[in-house]
């Protein structure tokens, strides 16, 4: 009998996870917050995350695996938690298209790209996406990038940040072909996931607009500049004489909504806390970039993160450290303005 949240349950050989406990336990916090309450575990395997869900969330769970014997257990475990609930055993991206659901979950191995549409046509008011093929995402497998997600990337600097913004770039244009927006609420990469919850808008001019925040992250391998171009604008050359390497189709939009984000944190304590201020704490410029990859050109040593910052902000930028790396930074400022300020500091 494994016991996490406020729910027991067991598992029998059916996949579970105890390392995503982190993301499950910082799902039901943001599940609280939403204004749903049916909820589709469309992957739900033991049916840990939808039976939470439904005690410490007040949700009203739907579950579904292909695998009979998950089903099994997921009867199983309501019982133990005293929950009645509708499971299905049906490929999920069938039911999802023959039914609608408020909120749509898709938890799968590795990459939900095959998921993707289905539930972009189920969801009527939010969806949330789990991706743990972090490589075709970040750039470390550009052919599997393209072949999964529609994007060419190389791997950069900060390569997370790329692989959370292919994930929402790919989700946000499969939906606006049922006339849907979607807006990230909150979203983050940990360990070797990236997890996303969107809102979802039914809008022909909404799903319009959303490619106003799509387009490409120019990068030169050169000198690590970054330059964000819209979805048609082309780049000349970098400054530094480097050919531009276009990263995208991509997100350039908001990673979270700020004001969801600080309700979260307000109803949190602990490393729950800690790590939402860290989100909350970050700037919503596109471009991010490593002190270590620039300190080993320019300089002798590596300055303080917070050092950089600070003098970003004094400087009038937007500036603030990220949650993925200790070493990388968000900000509208330049390269050429980081590299001088990196000399100045080490
Ligand atoms: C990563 S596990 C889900 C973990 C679970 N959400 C949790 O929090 O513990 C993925 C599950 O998807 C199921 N699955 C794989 N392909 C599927 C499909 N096409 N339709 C429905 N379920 C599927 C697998 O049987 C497995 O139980
Ligand atoms: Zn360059």
């Amino acid at each position: 009998m494994i016991e996490e949240g406020r729910v027991k349950f067991i598992t029998d050989g059916v996949f579970y996870n105890p390392r995503m406990r982190f993301c499950r336990d910082l799902d039901m916090v943001v599940f609280s917050e939403l204004d749903s309450t049916e909820y589709l575990d469309a992957l739900a395997a033991s049916g840990v995350r939808g039976i939470r869900a439904a005690v410490e969330a007040s949700k009203q769970p739907v579950f579904n695996d292909l695998n009979p014997k998950a089903v099994e257990v997921i009867k199983q475990n309501l019982k133990l938690n005293g929950l009645e609930a509708e499971v299905y055993c049906r490929d999920a991206s069938i039911l999802m298209r023959e039914r609608s659901f408020e909120h749509v979950d898709v938890d799968p191995f590795g990459s939900p790209s095959a998921f993707i549409d289905s539930a972009c046509f189920s969801a009527r008011k939010y969806m949330s996406v789990t991706a743990t093929d972090t490589a075709a995402l970040c750039g470390s497998a550009t052919n599997s990038g393209l072949k999964k997600y529609g994007a060419y990337a190389v791997k950069t600097d900060t390569y997370h940040e790329t692989g959370l913004r292919m994930l929402i770039g790919f989700a946000v244009r499969e939906a606006t072909k049922y006339e849907k927006a979607l807006t990230p609420l909150v979203s983050w990469t940990k360990e070797h996931y990236y997890r996303v919850h969107f809102r979802v808008r039914k809008s022909t001019s909404q799903a319009g607009k959303v490619y106003e925040k799509m387009g490409y992250i120019n990068f030169c391998s050169k000198c690590l500049r970054k330059e964000i171009s819209a979805m048609g604008e082309s780049r000349e050359k970098c400054e530094c004489g480097g050919k531009f390497i276009l990263l995208g189709p991509i997100w350039l939009g908001e990673l979270k909504q700020k004001d969801f984000v600080e309700e979260l944190y307000g109803k949190t304590d602990g490393k729950l806390r800690e790590f939402l201020g860290k989100l909350k704490e970050e700037v919503e410029a596109a471009t991010t970039y490593n002190l270590q990859q620039i300190a080993s050109r320019v300089a002798e040593r590596v300055p303080t993160t917070l050092g950089v910052v600070e003098r970003l902000r004094e400087m009038g930028y937007q500036a603030s450290r990220t949650h993925y790396c200790g070493f990388c930074i968000r900000t509208d400022a330049e390269i050429d303005v980081l590299a001088e300020i990196i000399k100045d500091l080490s």
